[in-house]
């Protein structure tokens, strides 16, 4: 099939606002709006303006209603607890009807935030979608993310209530998630009036009189409430991202815009139909999550997949082929570390011949850049088109895609295909001017962005000019470098930040140097991310200690170690660092992490010309040797 992405992008080009309204028709509304873009604040773009919608409603009622009542909605598959469980849009739409009105029972109303703290199991997205349905803000927090990360995002959202589970299940061992949450609470100075605590029966939690009741508890007696409506600007969920320094940033996101974009995505990108299985493996605490494992595939009609459990161990790497034909999914997206675990444990691909995957029609792969050897991998074992795409939390959904639902091009493995209709990318040089193609510069989005995207940062308007808007005035700033060849296709290459991605996990290393900071011992350090094998980059630490420090450099290290991950979580894999004299600096004073991370990584690299002092670059290339660094 010849593809029709050059027609749509064009639609789109000549008329945006036209091709959004089309689009809403999607979605039912209470109350068609005023305005398709209102661009009366610059910067600030709002979609679809006075109209009134549920998000939940959209994704639940609308179904029931409209003859999907018995379908599948949810497939819950989780290895670790050994449970299968199938649940219908009727059944899903009555548990959180049911759930909304235990939120109400205790107070929450629209506009109130509601922290989810949850592992990957059905009552996460019921949670979910109570809250959209009662037109409160939930905001899910990452489960391997420490009381600390928790206690940062309850003093920004200061929720009413928080929502948890006794525990979460890594494939090899119990996670108790009480001591988490009751130290966050204890760290944070906002306190939220009450905590609903799933009992999982792998381990149950002591609940704290007066605040904690239990899930079962407080469903038996709740009394369903309906959707209420609410306007397409409200903000239906804040999602915490990484930014350059330890504070996380509040990505706010909208009822309206992010229910149109949302559901234009399913058939257009990733060529679904309503009615389809599709089954993106990643968690709920991310972007990919809350965008493609609940909304886009209920507000699409679509069965989704909840999938509890690793691509390797649980209990091997036939675990996503078996999930796959098990459950008919005609689409997989998830990340490449993913692929590259599977690769490790099963090289020849012998588990893919175990399983009839003759029902998968496509693999979608994001999160970070899909190195080509793991693509190839993918594609020659599965013998389906793999397509890299390229998001963000910020956008909520693809900028970069080989859009399949609109005819396949050609895939260049490296490269995440074209823009989506609705971004106009751009690569421009650190003085704002646009660049040819083949040579690589900042990747902007001309401004508007499209519906689904950030409206804002949660309470912190001039942050978000301040990250987004300031450095190229008329765009927004992706943060990512990379350029666009001859053929329009865009390569996406690296961040030019402090951002990291370790095993998709989006972190920060200056987040990760503050918290060394902070020990004792430590006069300064350095955090760089550097090429891993299975994870793609890992991050490692450089640290000058006081002078006078006379403990064993040994214990030093292993506090370190547990410091990171006490304070930020096991999800951080922080577990490398060494101890130098001094690290290399500019004369301004600014540490060459660019260059540290060139040596360790056994790149070519070049000793910056305003070094201070160039030996420090040799002691730097010593003490990466002990540790292994350049990898052989
Ligand atoms: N709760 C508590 N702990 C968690 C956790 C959670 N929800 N998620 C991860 N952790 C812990 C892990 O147990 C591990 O702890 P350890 O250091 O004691 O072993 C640590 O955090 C790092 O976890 P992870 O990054 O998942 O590494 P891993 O070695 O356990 O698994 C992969 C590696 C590649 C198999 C795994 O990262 C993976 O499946 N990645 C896919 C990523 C993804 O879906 N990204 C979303 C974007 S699409
Ligand atoms: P997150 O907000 O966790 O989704 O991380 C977003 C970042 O991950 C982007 O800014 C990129 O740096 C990186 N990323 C995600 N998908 C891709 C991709 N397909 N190719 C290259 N980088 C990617």
């Amino acid at each position: 099939m010849s593809s029709r992405y050059g027609e749509v992008y064009g639609r789109w080009c000549s008329d945006p606002e036209g091709f959004w309204a089309e689009a809403a028709q999607a979605i039912h509304w209470y109350r068609q709006w005023d305005e398709v873009l209102d661009s009366s604040r610059p910067g600030f773009h709002r979609w679809f303006r006075g109209g009134v919608l549920n998000t939940c409603y959209n994704t639940l009622d609308r179904h029931v209603l409209g003859g999907r009542a018995d379908q599948i909605a949810v497939i819950y598959d989780s290895p670790v607890t050994r449970v299968r469980k199938q649940i219908t849009y009727r059944e899903l739409r009555d548990e959180v009807a049911r759930f909304a009105g235990v939120l109400v029972r205790y107070g929450v109303g629209r506009g109130d935030r509601v922290i989810i703290y949850m592992p990957m199991v059905p009552e996460t997205i019921v949670a979910m979608l109570a809250c959209a349905r009662i037109g409160a803000i939930h905001s899910v927090v990452y489960g391997g993310f420490a009381s600390n990360e928790l206690a940062t995002r309850i003093n920004d959202a200061q929720p009413k209530i928080i929502v948890s589970a006794s525990c979460g299940l890594e494939a090899s061992r119990v996670i108790p998630y009480k001591p988490l949450l009751d130290g966050a609470i204890d760290l944070a100075t906002a306190k939220p009036e009450h905590c609903i605590i799933l009992q999982r029966p792998e381990l149950e939690a002591p609940l704290v009189n007066g605040r904690d009741m239990g899930w079962a508890a407080v469903m038996a007696g709740s009394q369903p409430v309906d959707c209420v409506p609410v306007e397409a600007t409200d903000p239906l969920y804040i999602l915490y991202t990484s930014g350059t320094t330890g504070v996380p940033k509040g990505v706010v996101r909208d009822n309206g815009g992010h229910a149109v974009a949302l559901a234009w995505s399913m058939k257009n990108i990733y060529g679904v139909d309503p009615g389809e299985v599709y089954w993106a493996a990643s968690d709920l605490g991310w972007a990919v999550g809350h965008s493609y494992i609940v909304y886009a595939p209920l507000l699409h009609g679509c069965t989704t997949i909840l999938y509890e459990g690793k691509p390797v161990g649980t209990p091997d790497p036939g675990a996503f082929w078996r999930v796959i034909s098990q459950n008919q999914a005609r689409v997989l997206f998830t990340a490449p570390t993913a692929f590259r675990a599977i690769k490790r444990d099963d090289p020849a691909g012998d588990y893919v011949g175990k399983y009839d995957l003759s029902c998968l029609r496509t693999l979608f792969l994001a999160g970070e850049r899909c190195d080509p050897d793991t693509l190839v991998w993918a594609q020659e074992r599965l013998r389906v088109p793999v397509i890299d795409h390229w998001w963000q939390t910020e956008t909520g959904w693809p900028v970069g895609a080989n859009c399949v639902g609109l005819g396949q091009f050609p895939v260049k493995p490296g490269s995440c295909t074209k823009p989506v209709p609705g971004y106009d990318v751009r690569i421009l040089d650190d003085h704002g001017r646009e660049l040819p193609a083949g040579q690589i510069g900042n990747i902007v989005i001309r401004l508007p962005l499209p519906p689904g995207c950030l409206p804002t940062l949660w309470n912190n308007d001039a942050g978000f000019q301040a990250s987004y808007l300031s450095a190229y005035p008329g765009y927004y700033q992706t943060s990512d470098a990379g350029y666009r060849d001859e053929d329009g296709y865009l390569w996406v290459m690296s961040r030019t930040d402090d951002i990291i991605n370790v095993a998709g996990h989006r972190l920060s290393t200056g987040g990760m140097e503050e918290v060394l900071a902070s020990h004792p011992c430590v006069a300064e350090c350095a955090v760089v991310g550097v090429a891993d094998e299975i994870k793609g980059e890992i991050p490692i630490g450089l640290v000058v200690l006081r002078a006078g420090v006379d403990r064993a450099q040994e214990v030093i290290i292993s506090e370190l170690v547990g410091l990171v991950r006490e304070r930020i979580g096991p999800v951080a894999s922080f577990k490398i660092a060494a101890v130098v004299k001094r690290l290399p600096k500019t004369r301004s004073g600014k540490i060459v992490r660019g260059t540290i991370k060139r040596m360790a990584d056994g790149a070519e690299y070049r000793i910056p010309a305003t070094i201070d002092d160039p030996l420090t670059i040799e002691e730097i290339g010593e003490a990466l040797a002990g540790l292994g660094y350049p990898r052989r």
